[in-house]
């Protein structure tokens, strides 16, 4: 069995973090999400995996390599534009042969990882099993129906009026039957080769195409609160360790991390929160749910619940909630007068003012 990682995209609503960067790259816990996908195929026992890449290609290869430091041999695969997930699987052809294989999307984020999934489809070969999670809003996902026995009797993308609450989840299973199916399907409205319409294509050409109901919690981390969510959940689970330097004048209290070479004065840590390698943290407030990257500086400052991209700098500002902030951003206070906002934000930057 192989592996398709799907790791290129636009990341349109990551913008502006995605205008630099590669989406599953964002870190999580300060690692990129994407390395949790690769950690989970390695773990189920997959070696062969092609990774598809698009514009961002460079950094995504310079990120993970040829693989080897997850136990895999990479394969990157080139997509000219994301011209849709089934289109992925299309310029994958070659290299997939007739192997089955497990398709991953490279922004999704599953927190039992996909064993119990694997084992299951290498015992029942279907000619695809889909993941389904219940959601409180199909309209945003790709919807399943299913019949009394739990078989996939039809799929739609972002359908105006769901037939279920079954949203499909970033990880499917393959024989080499989609290779047919992926051959006949035409884009969808949005333009796009939908892997939705190639699996509908197995159902009406007679194959079996089943499915399994995840409890365990998953994400697309395309948008900004879920990544908070998933951030927070992945520190959740972390043990305390300290590696860096903790001056006397603070307080570390609950489940943080500070690696090797950080340091923390004078400031008061309320876990879980992760300060990487470089980082200095003086006379402030680190708050539950905070990634805090390497080489960030945080200065007299309040930020909790947040995400902050390596090399960041914040100033004398309280109080950051909720918040992305970007490689190598600073963020300082205004002069006291007069009393303005004073902004240079990067196209599709958003920012919330509360005054
Ligand atoms: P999406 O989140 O569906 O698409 P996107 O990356 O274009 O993001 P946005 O909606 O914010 O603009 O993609 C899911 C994953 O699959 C993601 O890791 C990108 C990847 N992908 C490809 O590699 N090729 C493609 O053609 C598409 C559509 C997505």
């Amino acid at each position: 069995m192989k592996a398709l990682v799907l790791a290129g995209g636009s990341g349109t609503r990551l913008r502006p973090i995605t205008h630099t960067s590669a989406k599953q790259l964002v870190p999580v816990a300060n690692k990129p999400v994407l390395f949790y996908g690769l950690e989970a195929t390695a773990a189920a026992g997959v070696r062969e995996v092609g990774i598809v890449v698009g514009d961002t290609h460079a950094e995504i290869e310079a990120a993970v390599g040829d693989g080897s430091a997850f136990g895999l041999r990479v394969t990157y695969l080139r997509q000219e534009a994301p011209l849709g997930l089934a289109h992925a699987v299309r310029i994958a052809g070659d290299y997939l042969g007739r192997d089955d294989f497990v398709m991953y999307l490279g922004d999704n984020f599953i927190v039992d990882g996909i064993n119990d999934l694997v084992a299951r489809f290498a015992r029942d070969r279907p000619a695809a099993q889909i993941m389904l999670t219940k959601v409180s809003d199909p309209g945003q996902f790709g919807v399943a129906e299913l019949d009394l026995e739990g078989r996939v009797v039809g799929l739609e993308e972002k359908p105006a009026r769901p037939r279920s609450d079954l949203a499909l989840v970033g990880v499917y299973l393959f024989t080499a039957a989609i290779h047919d199916a992926v051959a006949e399907i035409r884009p969808s409205r949005r333009g796009e080769l939908e892997i939705t319409d190639a699996i509908q294509w197995l159902i009406d050409h007679g194959h079996r195409v089943e499915s399994t109901l995840i409890s365990g919690y998953w994400k697309d981390t395309g948008n900004v609160a879920d990544m908070l969510e998933v951030n927070r959940l992945v520190l959740e689970s972390q043990d305390a360790r300290v590696e860096g330097r903790v001056d006397d004048a603070s307080e570390l209290i609950g489940r943080v991390v500070v690696e090797r070479g950080a340091v923390v004065e004078r400031s008061r840590i309320v876990g879980p929160v992760v300060v990487g390698t470089g980082a200095v943290i003086s006379d402030s407030y680190v708050g539950p749910f905070t990634s805090i990257a390497a080489d960030c500086v945080i200065s007299d400052s309040e930020i909790e619940y947040s995400i902050v991209l390596p090399r960041a700098s914040i100033a004398g500002v309280r109080r950051i909630e909720a918040s992305l902030i970007g490689h190598d951003v600073e963020v300082t206070p205004a002069p006291a007068t007069p009393r303005a906002h004073r902004l240079v934000l990067g196209d599709h930057s958003k920012v919330q003012i509360s005054s």
